[in-house]
């Protein structure tokens, strides 16, 4: 199976082959070999002692935000698998051999990791962020329900990395303080009235809502009918944070208002969180805002319902300028007219 909208930050048509160009130049034998069944460790027999598969998040791109257990792991293995700009993150060393692959491939990638585990390598698949969070943590077990039934013997752990919401939340304060959901915009591998209606009961219920995959080149619209979809249920005031690149040199972070929201202030590398009718805003000392949700509900359910939460995403004394005045540009200059610069359509986001 291709074209997941999974770890890549896109889906389009499969085309591309898997195993492809070694992005940093080393050994590259093509993900998508055809050993399955090919003796030992293969589809007949059991994994080769010593092999093992680690399916490690890389974090949304910091250097410091990779967790030591994911570096220990990437030190040990033999074989690292993952989309191309992924593996150029990892640290190169000799005896390492890289396979990457391209953004829509997944299965096929998994699977030649198995394969390669199965063989007795110690195999790192690398997803950017966390890689239980639309990335290849699930193809992993996807390919393994369908593969060989040895392949459940692989030594197999996934470890947790430092997903895209939670350092955009602290970038931006503690925005996902309360009740909150994840939803990745891209329909490739759901229809896109799902993705309207898991918005519409998200919005109604008052959760948080962190975009994943929010807009591309290939999927231009959706974001924009997201928000019209989001403003038929939501108040107009209620805050939303474009984050691009987040924890990398080029981190964009915009705190608007969901009335003020437009789709192009989003590219393939932003996360979209579109706050609820009791997230409040902050001064902060650079000029710009701290966003964050209240730990407690109100009685009444989510204010989005009750009416009354046209005052409600400003905190208590501070004058209620207009949000688009409360830009906050980690590591740069803030302003108000940042809030409303376009940034730059992406690529199809890649895995
Ligand atoms: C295929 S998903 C991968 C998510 C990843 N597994 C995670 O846990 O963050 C790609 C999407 O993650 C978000 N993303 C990844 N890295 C990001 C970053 N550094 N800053 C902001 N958003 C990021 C964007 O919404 C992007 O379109």
């Amino acid at each position: 199976m291709t074209g997941n909208g999974t770890d890549g930050a896109d889906t389009v048509p499969a085309q591309g082959k898997a195993g492809g160009v070694d992005a940093r130049g080393s050994a590259a034998d093509g993900v998508t070999g055809t050993r399955a069944g090919a003796g030992a460790g293969g589809a007949d027999g059991p994994p080769v002692p010593g092999g093992w598969l680690r399916v490690v998040g890389l974090g949304p791109g910091g250097a410091g935000l990779v967790t030591p257990e994911v570096s220990e792991t990437l030190r040990t293995a033999t074989d690292a698998v993952g989309y191309g700009p992924y593996l150029a993150r990892v640290p190169a060393r000799s005896g390492l051999r890289c396979h990457a692959s391209d953004n829509r491939v997944e299965l096929e990638r998994a699977a030649a990791a198995l394969r390669l585990a199965a063989e007795g390598r110690r195999v790192a698949v690398v997803s950017a962020g966390d890689a239980g969070v639309f990335g290849m943590a699930a193809a992993l077990f996807e390919a393994m329900e369908r593969g060989p039934v040895s392949w459940r013997e692989i030594d197999l752990a996934v470890l947790p990395g430092v997903s895209a919401m939670f350092a955009v939340a602290a970038r931006a304060g503690a925005p996902l303080g309360h009740d909150f959901c994840a939803i990745s915009l891209s329909d490739n591998l759901k229809p896109w009235a799902l993705v309207e209606h898991r918005l519409r009961l998200a919005a109604e219920a008052g959760f948080t809502v962190a975009l994943y995959n929010p807009i591309s080149r290939a999927r231009p619209w959706q974001l924009g009918r997201a928000f019209e979809l989001l403003r038929e249920v939501l108040p107009a005031v209620i805050p939303v944070i474009f984050a691009t690149a987040v924890s990398r040199a080029d981190e964009r972070v915009v705190v608007t208002t969901l009335g003020e929201a437009l789709p192009a202030m989003a590219d393939m590398r932003t996360l979209v969180m579109v706050g609820t009718a009791e997230t409040r805003l902050l001064p902060r000392a650079d000029g710009g805002s701290w966003v964050y949700a209240p730990r407690s509900a109100p009685d009444s359910g989510p204010a989005s319902l009750a009416g009354d939460a046209a005052q409600s995403a400003v905190a208590p004394g501070e004058d209620a300028a207009p949000a688009s005045a409360r830009v906050t540009v980690p590591g740069g200059s803030t302003g108000a007219g940042q809030a409303t610069e376009p940034a730059a359509a992406g690529e199809d986001a890649a895995p």
